[in-house]
């Protein structure tokens, strides 16, 4: 069973389709890439998946489990609750806010094990490196409020255990001696790096990397690189978008391309590299 899979996933923004009826089927373990030219529709499918946005239809299932839409789960399991979408679908369309948001929201979508980094860094700027990794933990802590505010021998044990978990992310993306600077004094290549501890920080089990490597030289690209194996090494898969063609070529195992929302090819990195459909979409049609 793929860990992830769409089907006929769309999504519209007015009148641009963005994401058009795409099918896609990352396989367990393995690293994925997606690739197109800009505007394609690649930073889409993430925020979809990610339940960020909300598609104009399709399906996405996690481990077999719908992520999207999960309303049938109610219909077909809970019929007194399709009562209720129903009723609110019906009101908020008399507001003019189109029907219930059915699919599962971000921090859900991390609970069940997706996490991804962003195309344009996203770190708490003025906490250490340190810091955002273990706000990245939160989602898997237990303590309670009261347990925190009365600092109960529990709330500490488990503070202690997030910072050494922190701590040990920061080692395996070489950033261990960084680790009390804030974030928005670290070097651009270090930051990449932090978000993606931060990421690895959730537990995930899909980890979804947007163009890592943009603005990376040589040596970094050649590190990152490393890091991603590593990161798939520890049974992690990675679903990746990426525009050096050399770091996609070397490190996935499949490609998919999309190019204007739809996907024109798919396979093993020698395969998509000589399709006759990608260089066009890349190139252009030669005169
Ligand atoms: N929130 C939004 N509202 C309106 N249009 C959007 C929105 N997000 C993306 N788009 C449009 O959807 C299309 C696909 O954008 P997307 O960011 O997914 O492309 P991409 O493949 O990630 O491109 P790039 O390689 O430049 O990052 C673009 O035309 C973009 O302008
Ligand atoms: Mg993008």
């Amino acid at each position: 069973m793929p860990i992830l899979e769409t089907r006929g996933l769309t999504k519209r923004f007015g009148g641009l389709v963005a994401v058009n009826g795409v099918d896609l089927s990352v396989e367990q373990g393995e690293i994925f890439a997606m690739i197109g030219p800009n505007g394609a529709g690649k930073t889409t499918v993430f925020n979809l998946v990610a339940g960020l946005y909300k598609p104009t239809s399709g399906q996405i299932l996690f481990n077999g489990k719908s992520v999207y839409p999960v309303r049938e789960f109610w219909r077909n399991y809970l019929p007194p609750l399709a009562g209720y979408y129903t009723v609110a679908d019906a009101v908020r369309r008399r507001l003019g806010l189109g029907p219930m948001p059915l699919g599962l929201r971000p921090h859900a979508v991390t609970a069940l094990g997706i996490a991804r980094t962003f195309q344009n860094i996203r770190l708490f700027s003025y906490m250490t490196a340190l810091e955002n990794v273990m706000v990245g933990e939160h989602p898997r802590m237990h303590a309670k409020v009261w347990d925190s505010l009365l600092r109960t021998p529990f709330a500490r044990r488990e503070e202690r255990k997030v910072r050494d978990r922190a701590r040990e992310l920061l080692r395996f993306v070489g950033l261990e001696r960084h680790q009390d600077q804030y974030a928005r004094n670290l070097p651009y290549g270090f930051q990449r790096r932090l978000e993606i501890a931060r990421a690895l920080g959730t537990q995930p089990k899909l980890l979804m990397l947007d163009e890592p490597a943009a603005g990376f030289n040589p040596q970094e690209k050649n590190e990152l690189m490393q890091l991603i194996q590593d990161i798939r090494g520890q049974g992690i898969t990675v679903f990746l978008i990426e525009h050096d063609m050399k770091v996609v070529m070397e490190v996935s195992e499949r490609i998919v391309v999309l190019d204007y929302g739809e996907k024109i090819a798919e396979g093993p990195p020698q395969k998509v590299r000589t399709d006759p459909r990608v260089i066009e979409a890349y190139l252009g049609k030669s005169a």
